[in-house]
């Protein structure tokens, strides 16, 4: 597992060992924990390469297998980031390489980076974390696991031609890999009674008629277009703007502790994660429009067959298929 900040030479490490390996004859899993400056896969998400000759790095491969993460940033997907990387190791290890390499993230800095990196070294267990720093950047990521039964750690220094990108330089190679990704996707239709869903709470409460969405309207001065009661949060979709202070009375009226209200230009162009059976992403998608009254979800994805997708996954991040980071909600 390698770590180090951001243009440290975390990528063109492994590609060093991954091609080093490879001539020796052996196959190579690499995984891609980065999803900001993705390797294999498209931003957003984890993936899996596996690799038998230095050729095949350089050629753009589409990935094994994928997880979802939801942002190109793990802020905020912390659990994302941890669960699927481990997902994809045990899909690693059956295909049974000589070398498991995961490149990780430049997040070093902060409480967000610590709990991740502590938890992904916990959760993965590796041999070996290669620690590339200049002075001691990731001496607070690797120290709580001094101790820690089989893992040796090795410093290397930064190379001197390494070079750290601006974020404006780094967003833009992101968009270039999310439009490449995108290129040629299409619009398929995802009927919500055939999959689960993960996010602030669509399809996971009872859905309110028409009395309450009236009410929940007056309250929360909008027009609300969907809502939804669960034991925990009131889930409410709305058209336009809405009184953030009134959330709180429309969250007394129904006696819950959380109340989730999204609008619809919120959803508009939302990335999300078309997941399988075992919550393994087939392929991101695009949100364009939500049906309602049908329950359908419009999507823009390159998954020409969406009939596997059993589970959504909402990011948190919106981007049109032209690659174009529109925000985050
Ligand atoms: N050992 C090296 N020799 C020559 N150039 C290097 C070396 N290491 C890194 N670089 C150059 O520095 C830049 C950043 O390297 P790289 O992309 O590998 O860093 P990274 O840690 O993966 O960054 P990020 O966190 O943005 O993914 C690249 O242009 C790369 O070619
Ligand atoms: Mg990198």
């Amino acid at each position: 597992m390698v770590i180090g900040a951001s243009g440290s030479g975390k990528t063109t490490f492994c590609l060093y060992l991954a091609g080093y390996f490879c001539r020796q004859g052996k196959r190579v899993a690499w995984i891609d924990a980065d999803p900001g400056q993705s390797f294999i896969g498209p931003p957003a998400a984890f993936s899996l390469g596996l690799y038998s000759s230095a050729a095949e790095l350089l050629k753009s491969k589409p990935p094994l297998i994928m997880g979802f993460i939801g942002n190109v940033s793990p802020v905020g997907h912390l659990l994302e980031a941890v669960t699927c990387v481990q997902k994809i190791y045990n899909k690693a290890l059956e295909l049974g390489p000589d070398l498991v390499l995961i490149n990780t993230c430049g997040l070093v800095n902060g409480g967000a980076a610590r709990e991740l990196v502590y938890h992904q070294i916990d959760m993965l267990a590796p041999r070996y974390v290669i620690a590339i720093e200049r002075k001691n950047e990731v001496e607070h990521l690797v120290s709580p696991h001094a101790h820690r039964a089989g893992l040796l750690i090795h410093r290397l220094p930064v190379s001197p031609d390494a070079r750290v990108s601006t974020s404006e330089a780094r967003k833009a190679a992101r968009e270039q890999r999310f439009k490449e990704y995108f290129r040629g996707a299409d619009f398929q239709d995802i009927s919500l009674s055939d999959v689960g869903v993960h996010g602030p709470g669509l399809g996971t409460g009872e859905r309110l008629g028409f009395r309450d969405i009236n009410q929940l309207s007056k309250i929360l001065s909008s027009i609300v277009v969907h809502a939804e009661l669960s034991a925990d949060r009131l889930f409410v979709i709305t058209d336009g703007d809405y009184s953030e202070e009134e959330q709180y009375t429309a969250r007394e009226r129904y006696g819950v502790r959380e109340i989730s209200v999204i609008t619809r230009s919120e959803l508009d162009y939302l990335l999300i994660g078309l997941n399988d059976d075992r919550n393994l992403c087939l392929g991101l998608g695009i949100i364009r429009d939500i049906d309602l009254k049908e329950l359908t979800m419009r999507v823009i994805t390159p998954l020409n067959d969406v009939s596997a997708v059993r589970n959504i996954a909402l990011g948190s991040l919106r981007v049109n298929p032209a690659g174009k980071e529109l925000g985050q909600w």
